[in-house]
């Protein structure tokens, strides 16, 4: 059934008229997370209940990720056990979404050895889910067809947070910058930059609401309307007007790219009194020479000049960044460019992966003679310096007073709550639970690596 109306038109369609609950299982970055939100918001608003036990699930809906090699093993690893809650009830239904079944060839593997799966839809087919429900629901048939990623933008899609507190809002899908060694351009498409108006909107909602912090999301969030023919609307002017909106109090963003990091960006940063004081700028390597083959686009000194110009910005900015591991051709000697990179920015968050060959891409083709022991070894020396320096870090926010936004409380005391500060660090404090959501004065007192202890002001 291919469906032409609204999106609330679409939906009303295939309201379901018994009691069905689904549990959705999300692998992959916080784009991945968002996209979960929406299929939960579709779901929920045709009838479909949140189950937290995938055993009792009627629809299990597994969001994929395809970064790296380990994260699809997992979804083939997580099929046996669910291939058994299909065989013993007939009401199960499981669906495959996300970045891994946008891939021909995976399409290709899930018809011939996956024949449990009852649909399958990839990043840009997202449209698509109402229809393809309809047809399993009412009509009971599947769909396993590869679909190509389609440059149209669906807004009004119903979106069904985790938190009451913090959301995550998209504002530019795709990404144009094939990296050397990244799937995503392939799996995501090209730029498309919301319209202001609807991301604006979506914000003011989100406020009304409730929602204190949002988190800006894109493959290269600062290339945000690069693709308008008819403005020159940017991210910096983006950021200006959520500024604006009464309730937001923190806005956070990721990705930004190190080559689209200007001056301009900087400025609205420094002036503002709700961007918060952390930074994700991925790395990648530190050698300008694998910088060059990963085509990112910037060298070592680009990277160190944009770090400085942030501390010159504000002192209280933090750092966190991505850094690969064993590019093909990666040398000691440019392994040490990397290590120098770290121990100049003293990054306060390092995600480090090892390179991983993805099908496609243009390193697939390039020869790459490290050892895995070798590659290991690197990451271990990153995470050495990283250890070494953080306390030190942490140690320069004691006694200070942060705002923070209170998440939750902790696992194991209940008059114990936990927040982050702007600068996205981890900080625990006594306090009554009915301070859950809002924003509160925490002194620092004292640091533990992972996470910092203070008290409310
Ligand atoms: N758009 C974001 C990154 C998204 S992917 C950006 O450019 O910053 C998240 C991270 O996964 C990347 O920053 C990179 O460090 C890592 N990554 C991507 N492809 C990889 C690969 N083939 N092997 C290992 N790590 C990879
Ligand atoms: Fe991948 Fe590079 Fe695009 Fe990031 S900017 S998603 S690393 S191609
Ligand atoms: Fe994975 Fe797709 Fe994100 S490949 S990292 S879920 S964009």
């Amino acid at each position: 059934m291919r469906f032409t109306n609204s999106y609330k038109e679409k939906l009303k369609k295939i309201v379901i008229d018994k009691n069905l609950t689904y549990y959705i299982d999300t692998m992959g970055c916080s784009m991945s997370e968002n996209d979960s939100s929406k299929y939960a918001g579709i779901l929920e608003s045709i009838g479909f209940k949140r189950e937290e036990n995938e055993e009792k699930a009627n629809l299990i809906l597994f969001n994929t990720c395809c970064i790296r090699e380990n994260a699809e093993n997992t979804l083939f690893g997580r099929f046996g056990t669910v291939k058994k809650y299909k065989m013993n009830n007939d009401n199960v239904y499981i669906v495959v979404v996300g970045c891994m079944t946008q891939q021909k060839h995976i399409i290709e593997k899930i018809k011939k050895s996956y024949r449990f799966v009852d649909i399958t839809l990839g990043t840009g087919a997202m449209n698509s889910f109402p229809s393809k429900l309809y047809d399993l629901l009412k009509e009971k048939k599947k769909n396993i067809e590869f679909v190509e990623v389609t440059n149209e933008i669906e807004e009004e899609v119903p979106i069904k947070y985790d938190s009451k507190y913090k959301a995550s809002v998209s504002i530019i899908y795709g990404c144009n910058n094939f990296c050397s060694y990244c799937i995503v351009p392939y799996v995501r498409g090209r730029e498309r930059s919301r319209r202001p108006k609807d991301i604006l909107n979506d914000v003011k909602k989100l406020a009304k609401e409730g929602y204190k912090e949002i988190m800006l999301l894109g493959q290269n969030v600062n290339s945000y309307g690069n693709d308008f023919k008819d403005t020159n609307y940017s991210f910096p002017n983006l950021l200006q007007d959520i500024e604006k909106i009464d309730g937001i109090e923190i806005i956070r963003f990721m990705s930004p790219h190190p080559k689209d990091f200007s001056d301009e960006l900087i400025d609205v940063i420094k002036s503002s009194k709700k961007i918060a004081r952390q930074i994700h700028l991925p790395l990648q390597s530190g050698s300008s020479k694998i910088l060059k083959e990963m085509n990112r686009k910037h060298t070592k000194e680009d990277y160190l000049k944009i770090v400085n110009k942030l501390k010159n910005a504000d002192e209280n900015i933090s750092i966190s960044t991505d850094i690969i591991v064993g590019f093909p051709g990666e040398t000691e000697e440019d392994f040490l460019d990397t290590l120098d990179v770290v121990k100049k920015v003293k990054f306060d968050q390092i995600y480090m992966f090892i390179y991983s060959k993805r099908v496609g891409t243009r390193a697939e083709k390039m020869e790459d003679n490290t050892p895995e022991e070798e590659k290991v070894r690197r990451l271990e020396r990153i995470k050495e310096i990283y250890e070494k320096y953080l306390p030190e870090n942490n140690k320069k926010m004691i006694g200070k007073t942060y705002k923070v936004l209170v998440e939750g409380v902790s696992k194991n005391n209940d008059k114990v709550l936990t927040g982050r500060t702007s600068q996205n660090k981890v900080v625990i404090f006594d306090g009554e639970k009915s301070n859950i959501g809002k924003i509160v004065n925490v002194e620092i007192l004292s640091e533990h690596l992972w996470y910092l202890k203070g008290k409310i002001v």
